[in-house]
């Protein structure tokens, strides 16, 4: 038989163990293993105590049961406080480690930048695009049928000499002007057509203002009743957005194969109000594009009833309008990539 004196001294001595060590616990895991060590329901110090219960003398089972269970309660009490006491602690401490200076001045991010010339078309296409122009790509290899004989330019005609063209053979060659995506559109699609087509061209050409490869934007309205009026009208709109609501055009007679009249569309000098400065050489005014009214022979070309229906057409040189816009004196500026160069504009 047990004696129930020496069994409450084996539940204090728990208990003083407990004292003794709680101190060397460190985290809210060590409190945990060692809390094992005695509130375990099968290892537990506490536990394995209540074993003793069939040794004791029957009447003093109660009262030692009760302070087993009162010793049991307190552990609980205890490893709880200590637990949330650690994990405080623990808090503190990572705070502590993680803290971050936000005064400290941050690591400046490198931004780019679209290229002037990808900004230029965007902001073009934008504004074509809101007066109900849709957008048609073309390809950059074309025949030479797309590119000059649809557009009533003859094989022997001496408007092929406008252009240098560079053929990959007797009939491909790389476009020299958007202008071919007009006879595509105008095959696959009837009137009412409104398209701008923008994309590079290419030509034997080379010097300050001109290079081997270089951008359009074609623009394209086929309809009933479509005349001059609407081309300025067009246009006044597209140049007052580009270069400022004072911006006036002028449209001058001019030669192209494919439009009947044509002609060279200035725009008024957006630097000097039309009154004559550098950029504008003392005139007032600067070209900016070809025009003109859509050649009757190039809509029967592509199966439109040239008695029905007329149009209007132009071409514009984007790497000429980025120039014009952000002041640039030479073409290879746009081309060479310097980012002393790009970095200065920004749109
Ligand atoms: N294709 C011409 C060129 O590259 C530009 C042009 C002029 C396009 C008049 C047109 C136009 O559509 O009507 O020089």
């Amino acid at each position: 038989m047990q004696d129930l004196r020496e069994l409450n001294e084996a539940i204090a001595a728990i208990k003083q163990e407990i004292l003794d060590h709680a101190g060397e616990l460190e985290s809210s895991r060590g409190v945990y293993e060692f809390k094992k060590g005695f509130l375990d329901s099968k290892k537990g110090k506490l536990s394995q105590l209540m074993k003793e219960m069939r040794n004791i003398p029957n009447e003093s089972k109660a009262e030692f049961g009760k302070n087993v269970n009162a010793a049991k309660e307190w552990a609980v009490n205890f490893f709880e406080e200590l637990d949330t006491k650690l994990k405080a602690e623990e808090l503190k401490r990572r705070y502590e480690s993680e803290k971050i200076d936000i005064t400290m001045p941050a690591v400046q991010p490198k931004y780019g930048n679209l290229h002037p010339i990808t900004t230029v078309r965007n902001q073009l296409t934008e504004i074509f695009a809101s007066m109900g122009f849709e957008v048609y790509e073309g390809t950059e290899i074309e025949t030479d049928f797309y590119n000059f004989t649809a557009l009533n330019t003859p094989q022997d005609h001496p408007a092929r000499d406008m252009q240098d063209t560079f053929y990959l053979s007797p009939e491909f060659l790389l476009r020299t002007q958007t202008s071919a995506g007009q006879i595509h559109v105008m095959q696959s699609k009837k009137p009412p057509i409104k398209v701008v087509s923008p994309g590079k061209v290419f030509r034997s050409d080379d010097d300050a203002t001109h290079s081997p490869m270089f951008s359009q934007m074609e623009g394209l309205v086929v309809d009933e009743g479509i005349n001059l009026c609407d081309l300025q009208g067009s246009l006044n709109m597209f140049v007052q957005q580009i270069f400022g609501e004072q911006t006036t055009t002028r449209l001058r007679p001019s030669y192209f194969p494919f439009t009947e009249p044509s002609v060279e569309v200035d725009v008024s000098c957006f630097q000097c109000g039309g009154k004559g400065c550098k950029l504008c050489k003392g005139t007032g005014w600067i070209e900016v594009l070809g025009a003109g009214v859509v050649n009757k022979k190039v809509l029967e070309n592509c199966g439109i009833d040239s008695e029905k229906y007329s149009g209007f057409a132009f071409g514009l040189g984007l790497e000429r309008i980025a120039m014009l816009k952000y002041g640039i004196n030479n073409i290879k500026l746009l081309f060479e990539s310097d980012l002393r160069v790009l970095d200065q504009i920004d749109d």
